[in-house]
C-alpha cells in the first residue's frame, strides 16, 4: 500500500511538473503516455523550425539611407513569411563600432540564426563576426565591405570603388576647367567611405581638378555641415564638392546655399533619399550616384533564409553571388535623368517619400 502511494505521488509530480514547462512544450493532453515517463525527452524544440528562424541586420547610423534599408527587410520578412520579432533591424545612432559589437555579441548570445552588417571598421569588427560563425550563426555583410577574406559568406552592396570612379567622372564633366574639390565623408575606417574616395580621385587624376584632404564627420550630420561650412570658408572659390555618404550631399547643399555659391560650387554625392533628391529639384546638387539600399535590406534576409533553409551552394546560386559578392547596382542621377529614375522606382514598386509631380528639369 505504502509502496502503491509512493508510485502515485510520483506519477502526480512528473504530471504536475511536465503541465508548469514553457510553450514549447507538447500541450498536455496531446502527449503520448511515454512522454509522462520520460519528460526529458517530452520537449522536442526542432533547431531550424520556420519559426525559429531569426535575422538580424545591423546598420551604422539613424538616417532615412538605413530607414530604406530597414524598409526591405520589412519587406522581405513579410515575403517569406517571417514573424517581424524574428527580423530585427539595429542601427547606432552615428558611427559606433563598439555598438555595433556590443549588438553582435547579444544577437550571438541569443542563437539567432544569422547577421547581415555593415562593419563601420571592418578589421575591428572581425573578431566578433568570427565568433558569431564559431558559433553556428551565419554571417554576412551589407553596404560596408568586411576585411579580405572574412568570415562573411556574402558582401550584398555596391561597387563602392567603381561607383566613386562614376561620382569623379560626373565631376570631371561638370568641371572641365578644373578647380579644387573639397570631399566630406562618414568614415575613415569604413571601406565603402574609403573606396569610393579612392575611385574618385582615380577618376579626377590628370584633370585640372585638385582635391582637399577629405574631412570626417563620423556619420554625425550636424558635424558634416560644420565641416562643409569650414572648408566653404577656408576655400571661398571652391569650385566642386563631393558627398561621400548619404546625409553629406545635403550638408555640402545647406553650405553652399548660405554661401551663396549655387551654381559656382558644383556637387556631386551619394544616394537618393529626400533630401538629396531636392536638393536635385533646387539645383543645388548636379548628380548623386543613387545605392539599391532597400534591395541590400531586402535580399540580405532573403539569403540568409535560403541558407539556412536550403544550404549554401543552393543559396548561393539562387541569389547569384559571384565570388562572394551581390552587386546591387547604382543609378547615376542628374537633373535630366530624375524622373526616368523615379519611373523605374515605380516600376519594381521600391517604396520613396518625394515625388517629381509638378517639377520640370531645367532646360
Ligand atoms: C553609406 C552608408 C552610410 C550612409 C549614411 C551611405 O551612402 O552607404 O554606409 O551609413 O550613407 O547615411
Amino acid at each position: 500500500m505504502k509502496g502503491l502511494k509512493s508510485l502515485f505521488f510520483a506519477i502526480l509530480i512528473a504530471v504536475l511538473l511536465f503541465s508548469c514547462a514553457g510553450p514549447t512544450t507538447v500541450p498536455e493532453e496531446e502527449a503520448p503516455p511515454e512522454m509522462i515517463e520520460a519528460p526529458e525527452e517530452a520537449a522536442p524544440v526542432e533547431e531550424a523550425a520556420p519559426e525559429e528562424f531569426t535575422v538580424v541586420v545591423i546598420g551604422k547610423s539613424v538616417h532615412p539611407y538605413w530607414s530604406n534599408v530597414e524598409k526591405g527587410v520589412i519587406a522581405a520578412a513579410n515575403d517569406l513569411g517571417i514573424d517581424s520579432d524574428h527580423a530585427i533591424f539595429f542601427v547606432p545612432q552615428n558611427e559606433d563600432v563598439a555598438a555595433q559589437i556590443e549588438t553582435m555579441e547579444t544577437y550571438i548570445a541569443q542563437g539567432v540564426t544569422g547577421i547581415a552588417i555593415a562593419p563601420s571598421d571592418p578589421n575591428a569588427l572581425e573578431p566578433v563576426m568570427q565568433k558569431a560563425v564559431d558559433a553556428g550563426i551565419i554571417v554576412t555583410t551589407l553596404d560596408t565591405p568586411p576585411v579580405e577574406d572574412s568570415v562573411s559568406l556574402v558582401y550584398m552592396g555596391t561597387d563602392n570603388y567603381s561607383a566613386g570612379q562614376s561620382a569623379g567622372e560626373a565631376m570631371v564633366e561638370l568641371l572641365p576647367e578644373g578647380g579644387t574639390v573639397g570631399i566630406g565623408r562618414g568614415s575613415d575606417t569604413a571601406l565603402n567611405a574609403l573606396q569610393r574616395t579612392d575611385g574618385f580621385l582615380d577618376a579626377v587624376e590628370g584633370t585640372g581638378i585638385e582635391t582637399l584632404e577629405p574631412v570626417n564627420d563620423q556619420e554625425d550630420a550636424a558635424r558634416a555641415l560644420e565641416l562643409a561650412n569650414s572648408v566653404l570658408s577656408a576655400n571661398p572659390d571652391l569650385a566642386g564638392a563631393f558627398g561621400v555618404y548619404a546625409y553629406n550631399g545635403p550638408a555640402w547643399a545647406t553650405a553652399i546655399k548660405e554661401a551663396d555659391r549655387v551654381g559656382l560650387t558644383r556637387l556631386v554625392c551619394f544616394d537618393a533619399t529626400t533630401d538629396i533628391i531636392n536638393g536635385i529639384k533646387e539645383g543645388v546638387i548636379d548628380a548623386t550616384v543613387a545605392q539599391r539600399e532597400f534591395d541590400m535590406g531586402y535580399k540580405s534576409v532573403q539569403l540568409i533564409y535560403l541558407i539556412a533553409t536550403e544550404g549554401e551552394d543552393a543559396a548561393m546560386s539562387e541569389m547569384g553571388v559571384v565570388d562572394g559578392i551581390v552587386d546591387t547596382g547604382v543609378d547615376i542621377i542628374t537633373p535630366a535623368s530624375l524622373k526616368e529614375y523615379e519611373a523605374g522606382l515605380d516600376a519594381k514598386g521600391i517604396p520613396h517619400e518625394w515625388d517629381t509631380e509638378g517639377w520640370e528639369p531645367p532646360q
